[in-house]
């Protein structure tokens, strides 16, 4: 019978006329042999002369890989005795391992959570076009690009540690000076630099309150339908959500407490209905959390940019009480790319959160954070909101007009005072989710509402941006929707 050493030089093929060095192509299938179970441990090798003849290779090929796998534990030399099969890998491996977890459906994910995060994920849809209905997509041709270069150039030459080194974990001093400065202006709060903690976006600072605050088992409320990444990073916790229905004056706090340890919510506008919470509401909110001992997160991402109308005062500002959490960001203002935003937190959460979001995530790139603490101290960011509140207000008219003259049999749309989308509410019975992937398969993108309910049944509508395409564009852009959903349409019927 052939021993286990001799079968190995019948299993060994090297291609002389591979890239890769023959001692390279010995050492990976020896690994593999051993790995695979076809040599187990306590096996001798042949000699490297019975090797060298029988492989016709030459003996420094052999030692070469011999060497490798006896540093990596596969091998083991005697003295005087040859070299035999290592126990280190081989008397590990179970006869038969048993498979992976099974993968979700959707394909990456292992455990519940990871699941259930893969499952309830948007569809995110990312055109090539730089212009689109995504109701995220800010105006590429007002993105200050120069200012930028110029700002980002001023910096990227530095090599001090405070921009070489991983950055302060609350974020660059001077960057916390200027956003302190900023929202006490635009936002009309009272809050020192000493509470901001600068963040790679409003995601992050959702996933870093997820972990400081909460328990896993803990009720989280959040809008109903609501942002649906800011209530996927509290669902990934482990944390049970309660939806909470949206009227005409926000978010309805729960008529009975339940306790529920923190409420996500958007008062100043209602993602995605747009509505601004009242003043009413916004005193029983804060007694909710006075009550309940609660926190209420406030997402305030795109407040600034406001049409028509007065920023009532946020929910930070109200509460005495030290229950709320401000979440600000620079992804629709500026652009999403830039990856910067901001904490506003009671004095005693600053450094649990700073140091939490530097485990979760580091501080973002401390170039960028340079750049963009000039960006607002000089006063770009005032000019630029100026611009761009200009700029939106003119492309929803047109918006709102072609889809008027053009669709006015599929949806209907109502101006909104502030934000990037306007609601096309559907006529029709269709599903909007349906309607949304028809859509996008013909190159059109827009979100579908049903994405963002937690468990209320909606009128079907879409989110429809006109940040993201020029006013004069704008026809042209329905007209491409109105076939696509004539395309769409036809297409299914036939099915
Ligand atoms: C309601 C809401 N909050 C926050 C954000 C911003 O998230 P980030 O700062 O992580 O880009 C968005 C972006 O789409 C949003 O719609």
């Amino acid at each position: 019978m052939k021993s286990a050493g001799g079968r190995l030089l019948t299993g060994l093929e090297l291609d002389r006329a591979a890239d890769r060095p023959l001692h390279q192509q010995l050492h990976e299938q020896l690994k593999g042999q051993i790995l695979g179970g076809a040599l187990p441990s306590g096996t001798r090798l042949p000699s490297t002369r019975t090797l060298v003849s029988e492989l016709g290779v030459s003996r420094i090929t052999i030692v070469t890989a011999f060497e490798q796998l006896t540093a990596e534990g596969f091998l083991r030399s005697r003295a005087g005795d040859g070299t035999y099969v290592d126990s280190l890998w081989s008397d590990r491996a179970p006869a038969r391992p048993l498979p992976r977890p099974p993968l979700s459906e959707r394909g990456a994910a292992t455990s519940a959570r990871g699941t259930s995060l893969f499952t309830d994920a948007p569809h995110s849809w990312a055109p090539s076009e730089t212009e689109s209905f995504v109701a995220s997509q800010v105006a590429a041709s007002a993105f200050p690009a120069a200012a930028w270069k110029r700002l980002l150039g001023r910096h990227a030459g530095r090599t001090d540690q405070s921009l070489i080194g991983y950055g302060d974990p609350h974020g660059l001093r001077a960057l916390r000076e200027a956003i302190s400065e900023y929202v006490n202006d635009v936002r009309g709060l009272d809050c020192t630099p000493d509470q901001v903690v600068v963040t790679s976006g409003a995601q992050q600072a959702f996933n870093v309150l997820s972990v400081l605050l909460l328990d896993a088992g803990d009720t989280v409320l959040v809008e109903d339908p609501g942002h649906i990444s800011g209530r996927l990073a509290f669902q990934s916790q482990g944390c049970p959500l309660h939806g909470v229905p949206v009227d005409d004056d926000g978010a309805v706090p729960p008529a009975v407490d339940d306790g529920a340890r923190l409420a996500c919510l958007t008062p100043a506008r209602q993602h995605p209905l747009g509505v601004a919470m009242s003043p009413v509401r916004r005193a029983e909110w804060i007694a909710w959390a006075q009550r309940n001992g609660g926190w209420i997160v406030e997402d305030d991402c795109d407040s600034e940019l406001r049409y028509r109308g007065k920023h009532l005062p946020t929910l930070f500002g109200l509460d005495p009480s030290r229950h709320v959490i401000m979440v600000g960001s620079f992804s629709k203002v500026l652009s999403p790319s830039i990856r910067l935003g901001y904490c506003i937190l009671p004095e005693d959460l600053v450094e649990p959160f700073a140091t939490a979001s530097s485990v979760i995530g580091r501080p973002p790139a401390v170039l960028f954070q340079a750049a963009m603490a000039d960006f607002l101290a000089e006063g770009q960011m005032h000019a630029h909101l100026r611009r761009s509140r200009k700029l939106y207000a003119a492309r929803q008219e047109a918006l709102l007009e072609a889809l008027g003259q053009q669709l006015p049999y599929r949806l209907h749309a109502a101006p909104v005072d502030s934000g990037l989308h306007v609601m096309g509410w559907l006529h029709g019975a269709e599903d909007d989710v349906e309607v949304a992937r028809g859509l996008a398969a013909r190159g059109v993108y827009t979100y579908p509402l049903g994405e963002y309910r937690v468990t209320r049944r909606l009128p079907s509508a879409l989110l429809i941006g006109f940040a993201g395409t020029a006013a004069e564009h704008m026809p042209q852009a329905v007209g491409r929707m109105a076939a696509a959903w004539d395309a769409w349409e036809r297409s299914s019927a036939r099915r």
